[in-house]
């Protein structure tokens, strides 16, 4: 069997260990052949791909980034290719193609599929948004770096006497923000899928100060706003998906609770820091089973499918499930702890 792989969309630590893991198995496990499509679908289109044998994946296991690297969609183009039938398996003699990547990529796979080319698709991204699969890698390391932050940044706001606000990513689903809110003992908690009120933090605050505490920490998803009227915030801009994007929300809500409280604030927007650099052994684990599964689902024919974690188990979930909806923070999360305004 001849397979195509490729990585689409924002990187994420634990892409590495896919690519590895699918060469491991294609050429150990079965007689197969890899090639690498470089930049994600543009790498397709253009023709720009190489041969991955276990040389070319000696030692990319811990690293972060993805060795054949990423681009954003150009959705236009890859349906332009499916309209004209376009066809790539053939173009490039691959059996079957893997692409990694979050809602987008995977949305673009299924048009593929739909168009006819055999896909077996792996899930990734740090915010952990996508609804067929109880985890996707990338995201544990994501809240390892920014429980880390908030660690860091208790002792320097308590030396200080300062509110911190911490901007973590997360546009759409506030997991991030969420579990390295609790696992960092963060004050406040934002989440995109709950507007704040900021009259709320503010009261939170003053009263840490009256009990003699003398700081704060606040962690914010990017993608959080306050609710209407409760701070001058205006409108975000509409991203290529049609959602609202607010931007610098760390900065402003800052800005924002200096002013009220009259105590000095800090925003610390962590940003690409949160994708960069080795993943974590869990990543890593749940990178490797994927890049597994893929290609022996590749060998059963299970095409237009994408892994999937359930429970302790890695099974094969419908393309089409996993880009209906992405799966968002539920009132039951944001409810165990006291944290999230
Ligand atoms: O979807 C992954 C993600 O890291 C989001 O959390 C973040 O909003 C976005 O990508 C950033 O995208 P870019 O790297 O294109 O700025």
């Amino acid at each position: 069997m001849r397979i195509g792989v490729l990585t689409a969309g924002g990187d994420c630590p634990g892409l590495n260990a896919v690519i590895r893991s699918v060469v491991h198995r294609a050429l150990t496990g079965h007689d197969d052949e890899v090639i690498g499509f470089e930049d994600g679908f543009k790498g397709l289109l253009d023709g720009r791909y190489r041969k991955l044998d276990l040389d070319a994946v000696s030692g990319i296991l811990a690293r972060g980034g993805t060795i054949l690297g990423s681009a954003r969609l150009e959705r236009a183009r890859l349906r332009e290719a499916c309209e004209n039938g376009k066809d790539l398996a053939r173009e490039y003699g691959i059996d079957v193609l893997i692409p990694i990547g979050g809602e987008g990529t995977l949305t673009a796979s299924k048009m593929l599929a739909d168009a006819g080319l055999p896909i077996v698709g792996v899930p990734k991204t740090i915010d952990n948004d996508i609804s067929a699969t109880d985890r996707t890698f990338g995201f544990d390391t994501a809240v390892g770096v920014a429980t880390e932050a908030i660690d860091r940044l208790k002792t320097t706001a308590e030396s200080h006497q300062r509110v911190m606000v911490v901007e973590v990513m997360g546009r759409h689903a506030g997991w991030i923000a969420l579990e390295s809110g609790m696992a960092g003992g963060a004050h406040g908690i934002c989440l995109p899928e709950r507007p704040f009120d900021v009259n709320d933090l503010v009261a939170m605050v003053e009263e840490r100060f009256d009990r003699g505490k003398k700081f704060a920490v606040v962690c914010v998803a990017e993608g959080a706003h306050p609710a209407e009227g409760t701070m001058d915030y205006g409108h975000g801009e509409i991203d290529q998906y049609g959602h609202e994007r607010f931007q610098g929300i760390g900065t402003a809500l800052a800005r924002e609770l200096e002013h009220r409280l009259g105590k000095e604030a800090r925003p610390v927007i962590l940003g690409h820091v949160q994708r960069g650099g080795t993943p974590t052994a869990y990543d890593r684990v749940l990178a490797t089973r994927f890049g597994w599964h893929a290609v022996e689902a590749a060998h059963r024919g299970d095409f237009g499918q994408m892994t999937a974690l359930r429970g302790t188990d890695i099974v094969m979930s419908p393309l089409a499930d996993a880009v209906t909806e992405l799966k968002t923070v539920p009132v039951s999360r944001m409810d165990e702890t006291e944290s999230v305004f």
